[in-house]
């Protein structure tokens, strides 16, 4: 399996004719559009090391607001002002670039990256939001809190499940199929929280997938097709800072999804803001500790396997399965 993907850096509507800066494993990239799509170069002139984000786009280059060199999108220096027939010779590294689903996606390499995987949905007609935060995590722990069904009762007490009334006995099966983790949930018609009951139609079952570099899919079926889809892409800006997209999708429902949308994406932005604090709390912690093993409980079964995929390790592991009261 390639190394090679996809990473979501910005939402494409926040690209307008001003370059942005983002950070990506480290480093600091400028993305711009020009007329044949989107250029995303090393955010360092190589002149005098100015921000070339600061400068402004023509013609197809970027041009650096101190003395006014201009790179294009594939990093080449096009022209120095005063000095006719700039030197060809003159580059920054440059990124491949794209726009799908409402984000700017960017690789190293866009042949071995192959296709972008958007957001699954069905044929039903969908309402679409997009949320972007910042999550100081690595991209394992963050994985993992968008995928423990435990923490909802701590974190989300009300919102997700633990708001009264019955739990529910729930079967959570997990495996890895072709480098993907997949979990099944069964026995939750409803999930025991305000979210689930304000704005869900009854569910038959949830399937969730974590796949490689960062992406999590949480899909709940009901009877006619999809109910929701919330998808969750990670981009590592270094090893404990990450930028993170929420696609959330959910059916049109002749008006109503409209209506949903308006009730779910505040909903999201308070379930977001608890974990992004729990999690840069937790963060802050194992890091000042010198990044100690985390200890695995009896429940703990996804960690593993989220690891194992952001290894990139290919073979395929057995369904393992739990039951909980919640
Ligand atoms: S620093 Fe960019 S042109 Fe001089
Ligand atoms: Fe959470």
């Amino acid at each position: 399996m390639t190394n090679v993907h996809w990473h979501p850096v910005l939402r494409a509507k926040k690209l307008r004719k001003k370059p942005v800066q983002v950070m990506f494993e480290g480093e600091k990239l400028a993305v711009f559009r020009t007329k044949d799509g989107i250029a995303a170069i090393q955010d360092r002139c190589p002149h005098r090391s100015a921000s070339l984000s600061g400068g402004r786009v023509v013609g197809g280059s970027i041009e650096c607001p101190y003395h006014g060199w201009r790179f294009d999108g594939t990093g080449i220096c096009t022209h120095i002002p005063l000095a006719e027939g700039a030197p060809s010779n003159r580059r920054v590294r440059a990124w491949s670039a794209r726009e799908a689903h409402g984000l700017i996606f960017i690789t190293h390499d866009a042949q071995a990256a192959g296709d972008i995987r958007g957001p699954v949905w069905d044929d039903q007609p969908k309402v679409s939001r997009i949320l972007q935060s910042h999550a100081h995590a690595t991209v394992a722990d963050a994985v993992e809190n968008v995928l423990d069904p435990i923490h909802t009762l701590f974190v989300h007490k009300g919102i997700i499940r633990g708001g009264g009334g019955p739990t529910n006995r729930v079967t959570l099966i997990a495996g890895i199929e072709s480098g993907e983790l997949v979990l099944r949930y069964s026995g939750e018609e409803q999930s025991n929280g305000l979210l689930s009951r304000l704005l869900e139609r009854q569910r038959s079952y949830a399937i969730s997938r974590f796949y490689r570099p960062g992406v999590v899919s949480l899909e709940y079926w009901g009877k006619n097709g999809l109910n929701l889809v919330t998808t969750l892409y990670f981009t590592r800006e270094d090893d404990t800072h990450l930028r993170g997209f929420a696609v959330m999708t959910g059916p049109r429902q002749g008006g109503l999804g409209w209506l949903k949308a308006a009730l779910f994406v505040p909903l999201m932005r308070i379930v977001i803001k608890q974990d992004l604090k729990i999690m840069a709390d937790a963060t802050a912690n194992w890091d000042a500790a010198g990044r100690p093993p985390h200890a695995q409980g009896p429940l703990d079964l996804l960690y593993p396997l989220i690891q194992r995929v952001l290894d990139g390790e290919t073979g395929d592991v057995a369904v393992q399965e739990i039951t909980l009261d919640i």
